[in-house]
C-alpha cells in the first residue's frame, strides 16, 4: 500500500490545494490531508473547521481513499502514525523552494524512510495562497475560482467586514 501524507494549514483550502489533492490521489492508494493544530500562523479558523472545510469540498467519489486528519507536533510523527512513507508538498515558484528544501531534508534526517514528493502547482494557481484568499474576502472581493464553491460562503461570512 502507498500511503501519502499532503500537510498544511489549509487556512481555508484553496483550489490549489485541492488541485495537488486530486492529482496525488490517483497516483497512491491512500492520501492522508493533515491539518496542522500546533500553527504558529495567526489562523482565520480552527482545526475542526479546516477539517470539515477540506472535507466539504473533496468529491464523493474519492473519499474512499482520502482522510482529512487534524494533527498536532511533528509532521515525521504524524507520517509514522499512519504509516505514510510519502510526504506531498505542492510549489508554486522558485520563492517556495528554499523554504521547502529545507524542511524536506530536515524530514528526511528525522525519518529516513519517508520520501518528499513536490508537485508542481498547476499555473492556473501559481499566485494563490490562503492569506490572499482571506485578503480578497476581507475586503468584499470575488473569491469565486480560488476556493472551492462549497466552502466560498463560509469564508466570506468569516471574514467579511460589515
Ligand atoms: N495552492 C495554493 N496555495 C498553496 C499551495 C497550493 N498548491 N501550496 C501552498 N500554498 C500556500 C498556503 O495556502 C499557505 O499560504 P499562507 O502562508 O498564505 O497561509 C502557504 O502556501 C504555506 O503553506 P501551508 O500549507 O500553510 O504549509 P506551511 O508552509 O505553513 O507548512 C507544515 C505547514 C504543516 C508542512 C509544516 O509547518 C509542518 O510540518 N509543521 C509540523 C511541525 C514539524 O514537523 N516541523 C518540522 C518540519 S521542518
Amino acid at each position: 500500500m502507498k500511503i501519502a501524507v499532503y500537510p498544511g494549514s489549509f487556512d481555508p483550502i484553496t483550489n490549489g490545494h485541492i488541485d495537488i489533492i486530486l492529482r496525488v490521489s490517483k497516483l497512491v492508494d491512500k492520501l492522508y490531508v493533515g491539518v496542522l493544530n500546533n500553527n504558529a500562523k495567526q489562523l482565520a479558523f480552527d482545526a475542526d473547521e479546516r477539517v470539515a472545510m477540506i472535507h466539504a469540498s473533496l468529491p464523493e467519489e474519492l473519499k474512499k481513499n482520502i482522510e482529512v486528519v487534524a494533527f498536532s507536533g511533528l509532521l515525521i510523527d504524524f507520517a509514522k502514525q499512519v504509516q505514510a512513507s510519502l510526504i506531498i508538498r505542492g510549489l508554486r515558484a522558485v520563492t517556495d523552494f528554499e523554504y521547502e528544501f529545507q524542511m524536506a531534508l530536515t524530514n528526511k534526517s528525522l525519518l529516513p524512510e519517508a520520501e518528499t514528493l513536490f508537485i508542481p502547482t498547476n499555473t492556473t494557481f501559481l499566485f494563490l495562497s490562503s492569506s490572499m484568499v482571506k485578503e480578497v474576502a476581507r475586503y468584499g472581493g470575488n473569491i469565486d475560482g480560488m476556493v472551492p464553491k462549497e466552502i466560498k460562503d463560509i469564508v466570506l461570512g468569516r471574514l467579511k467586514k460589515d
